[in-house]
C-alpha cells in the first residue's frame, strides 16, 4: 500500500529546474495546473534573476508599490516609491506631507555611513590584558581591512576605527572588538563580514584566545538617519489636535505597549521604501528595534514637542543601514525603478528621505489616533479589499464597498450577502 505520508527531504531540489521544481511542490501541496501556472508567472521580475537572488525559488509575491506624493525634502520636491501591502500606509505619508509643504517640509541629516563588525572572542584568561593587545594593533588591523575591500578604499571608504570592550555573559567573560567600517554607498554587510573574517584568526593568536563569531551588528548606531519638521497648528487642526498628538507621544515614550505599535507604524513607512529599493528591511528593522530600546527601556523612535511659536516638532533619528549597490538594489528591476524615481546619488541621500517618511507616517497615525481614531480611514480601503474577497468585481467593488462603510459593518459575511442582493436586482 502506498504511504500517504509525505516527504519534506526532496534530494536536489536545487538542481531541479523552475518548472520541475514548482511540479514537484504540487505534487506535495496538491496545487492545480492554474496554481502552477500563477507560480511561474513571474510579473516583472525575471525569473532567471530572481532564480539568481535566493535558493530553491519556484514563483514571486507581488506587493503594491505605491507613490507618496507631496514630499519636500531638504527643499527638493520628491516622489517617494512605497511597497507595501497594507492600506493607509501611502496616504498616510502624503497626508503628513501636504500639512507641512506650504511651512517647508522636512530637513534631514546623516551622522554618517559607518558600520560595525563584532569579532567575538572566547576562552581569554586575561580580558583586559587581551583588549589592550587588539587595541595596540589598530594600525596593523586598519592595514588588514582596507586590503580586503580596496574599491571601497577608493570611493572613499574603508575601516575608520577599532573598539574592544569586555563583556560579562552567562557563559563567562568574552572580548568584543568592534570593526568600525566606512561603507559608503553600500548597505556593507558583506565588506564588514569579510573583514572580521579575515582578521579573527589573528585575534585568536595574539591573544591566546578562541575566536567564535564574526558578523556585522545590525544596532547601526554610527549610522543614524535624522529628519525633523515643523506642522504649523494652524495647519494641522489647531491646538487641540496638537496637543492630543503630544499625549500620544508622551504615552508612547512612557508605555513599552504603546511604543511598539507606535514604531510600528513609523516602520511601516521606512519599510515600504527599503522595500521598494530592494533593501534588507529585516535589517533597518532590527537596528531600528534595539535604537529605540538603548536607554534601558524600550521607547518611540521619534521626539515631539511644541516651539516657542507653539507649532508642533517632530524629529525622528533611526539607524538606518541601505545602500545603493550589491544585491537586488542593482539587480531587480522594480528597485531600479524605484531608484531612479527617487533619484538619490548616495546611499546617505536615500537613508534621510527614508527617515522623513517614518517621521510623516508617524504624524499622520498619531493624528488619526488622536482625532477620529484609525478605523474610519482603514475602513474606506479596507472596504474594498473585504468585497473583492465576497467576489465582487469591477464597478461592484466600489459599489459595495461603499454600501459597507455606510452600513459601519465591513465584514465579509455582510459583503457577501449584500453581492448576493446587489446582484439579485
Ligand atoms: C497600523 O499599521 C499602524 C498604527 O497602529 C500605528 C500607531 O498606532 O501609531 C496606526
Amino acid at each position: 500500500m502506498e504511504s500517504n505520508v509525505k516527504s519534506s527531504r526532496i534530494g536536489g531540489f536545487h538542481k531541479l529546474g523552475i518548472p520541475q521544481r514548482v511540479a514537484a511542490v504540487a505534487g506535495f501541496a496538491g496545487l492545480d495546473e492554474a496554481e502552477q501556472s500563477h507560480l511561474l508567472n513571474t510579473g516583472n521580475l525575471p525569473s532567471a534573476t530572481a532564480d539568481r537572488l535566493i535558493e530553491n525559488f519556484i514563483g514571486t509575491m507581488n506587493i503594491p508599490m505605491g507613490i507618496a506624493t507631496n514630499m519636500k525634502i531638504d527643499g527638493r520636491d520628491r516622489l517617494i516609491p512605497m511597497a507595501t501591502e497594507e492600506s493607509s500606509v501611502v496616504a498616510a505619508v502624503c497626508n503628513a506631507a501636504r500639512q507641512c509643504y506650504d511651512s517647508g517640509g522636512f530637513i534631514t541629516s546623516m551622522s554618517g555611513s559607518l558600520m560595525i563588525a563584532q569579532i567575538q572572542l572566547v576562552d581569554v584568561s586575561d580580558p583586559q590584558h587581551a583588549r589592550i593587545e587588539i587595541l595596540e594593533r589598530k594600525e596593523q588591523i586598519r592595514e588588514l581591512c582596507d586590503a580586503c575591500d580596496p574599491i571601497l578604499v577608493k570611493l572613499g571608504g574603508g575601516f575608520r576605527d577599532l573598539e574592544v570592550r569586555v563583556i560579562e555573559t552567562r557563559g563567562g567573560v568574552m572580548v568584543i572588538t568592534h570593526l568600525v567600517v566606512d561603507t559608503r554607498d553600500a548597505m556593507g554587510a558583506n565588506a564588514v563580514n569579510t573583514m572580521a573574517e579575515k582578521i579573527a584568526p589573528m585575534i585568536a593568536a595574539w591573544t591566546n584566545g578562541r575566536t567564535s563569531l564574526r558578523i556585522l551588528s545590525n544596532l547601526a548606531d554610527r549610522r543614524l538617519a535624522r529628519a525633523r519638521c515643523v506642522w504649523r497648528t494652524a495647519d494641522i487642526g489647531g491646538e487641540a489636535v496638537r496637543d492630543a498628538m503630544l499625549a500620544a507621544y508622551h504615552f508612547a515614550d512612557a508605555d513599552p505597549y504603546r511604543a511598539a505599535t507606535h514604531n510600528k507604524g513609523i516602520m511601516n513607512g521606512i519599510d515600504a521604501v527599503v522595500l521598494a529599493t530592494g533593501n534588507d528591511t529585516r535589517a533597518v528593522e532590527a537596528g531600528a528595534h534595539a535604537y529605540a530600546a538603548r536607554k534601558g527601556h524600550y521607547g518611540s523612535l521619534t521626539s515631539w514637542e511644541i516651539t516657542a511659536s507653539g507649532d508642533l516638532a517632530g524629529v525622528i533619528e533611526v539607524p538606518m543601514a541601505v545602500g545603493l549597490i550589491g544585491g537586488a538594489t542593482k539587480l531587480h528591476p522594480t528597485a531600479k525603478s524605484a531608484l531612479k524615481i527617487l533619484d538619490v546619488r548616495s546611499a546617505d541621500e536615500l537613508a534621510r528621505i527614508i527617515a522623513a517618511v517614518g517621521l510623516a507616517q508617524n504624524f499622520s497615525a498619531m493624528k488619526a489616533l488622536a482625532t477620529t481614531g484609525i478605523q474610519k480611514g482603514h475602513m474606506a480601503l479596507h472596504s474594498q479589499n473585504i468585497a473583492m474577497m465576497a467576489g465582487a468585481v469591477g464597478e461592484e467593488i466600489d459599489t459595495l464597498a461603499s454600501l459597507l462603510v455606510d452600513k459601519g459593518t465591513v465584514r465579509l459575511d455582510v459583503a457577501e450577502a449584500e453581492l448576493k442582493r446587489l446582484r439579485a436586482h
